[in-house]
């Protein structure tokens, strides 16, 4: 009785594992599905969409056939925008949507200036679903600032989004964002490079370091009489309306108006330029090369 009860056990192991392998081997047959997924912080502002077109129209024209989907990485944007009946994808339920739409080949690509928390949230995220083995191969392409490659092609498309008018007596201050993260040294390094050709170009953060008060003494300085400024942020959102462009007595325009400073506020966000979107789109095309053989790109 014992010995019967043994085999038929092993006899359903064996059958268990027949099952299992017949499963595994329909997984790896799946024909390969290859998509792209655009993160970006996001923006609730209706002008930041410009940016986020821009981006969507160029990557699909460099790489036409690959499905794009998007994903928000900033929750407060998501709610925000959810309030309004728009739903955006966490990069946690883009990807278990792509996982579940038999994508076999994955490249998300950060849409952040520098690699700063959000950028390693990502990747954390990334490295989960790899782990997971959801896909056959998934990467993640770099954000903006990341190589020294990126550093002067950053800085030439700085130098094209500069408006024709601007003499080279006057002043050209970037707005970036600004972090606690250790990546906020990106800011300066960048203004070193572009100082490097032209040393009235300026890089502050709304909430890092330098701050606009810095700028301000350094302008001073220099007897600067007139000032351009651009957000250095893919949308102009809010922080571009507001704390650089606002009328409030701490907005950059305030401030340097107030030091006798002419301001000429630029109101574009970096991804409304094609010089700077062509940087994240080869960050793509990378991506898509290391998911390696039978790539079409
Ligand atoms: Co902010």
């Amino acid at each position: 009785m014992m010995l019967v009860k043994t085999s038929a056990v092993a006899l359903f192991a064996v059958f268990c594992l027949i099952t299992m392998d017949g499963f595994a081997a329909g997984d790896h047959e799946r024909p390969r599905k290859e998509g792209i997924l655009l993160v970006a912080f996001g923006s609730s502002e209706k002008t930041a969409q410009v940016s986020f077109e821009n981006i969507d129209r160029k990557v699909k024209e460099a790489y036409p056939g690959i499905p794009v989907r998007w994903a928000y990485t900033s929750h407060i944007i998501r709610e925000k925008l959810a309030g309004k009946g728009k739903y955006l994808d966490s990069p946690e339920a883009a990807l278990a949507k792509m996982q579940d739409q038999n994508f076999t080949h994955v490249a998300v690509q950060s849409l952040h200036t520098i690699g700063g928390a959000e950028f390693h949230d990502l990747h954390r995220t990334v490295s989960a679903f790899r782990a997971m083995g959801g896909f056959e191969k998934i990467t993640l392409g770099y954000p903006l600032m990341s190589t020294r490659e990126d550093m002067e092609k950053v800085a030439a498309a700085v130098t094209a989004s500069i408006p024709a008018e601007r003499s080279k007596k006057d002043a050209v201050l970037l707005m970036g964002h600004g972090t606690h993260h250790p990546s906020n040294a990106f800011y300066a390094a960048l203004m070193f490079q572009l100082q490097l050709d032209d040393p009235n170009i300026f890089v502050g953060t709304v909430e890092g370091y330098p701050e606009v008060d810095l700028l301000k003494q350094l302008l001073l300085k220099k007897g600067i009489k007139k000032a351009y400024m651009l957000p250095f942020m893919s949308v102009a959102g809010d922080h571009a309306k507001n704390d650089m462009a606002g009328d409030e007595e701490d907005s950059w325009v305030s401030i340097l108006t107030g030091a006798g400073i002419k301001c000429v506020p630029v109101l574009k966000g970096t991804a409304e330029f094609d010089e700077y979107v062509a940087i994240w789109g080869d960050h793509v095309g990378e991506s898509l090369r290391q998911l390696g053989e039978g790539s079409i790109h």
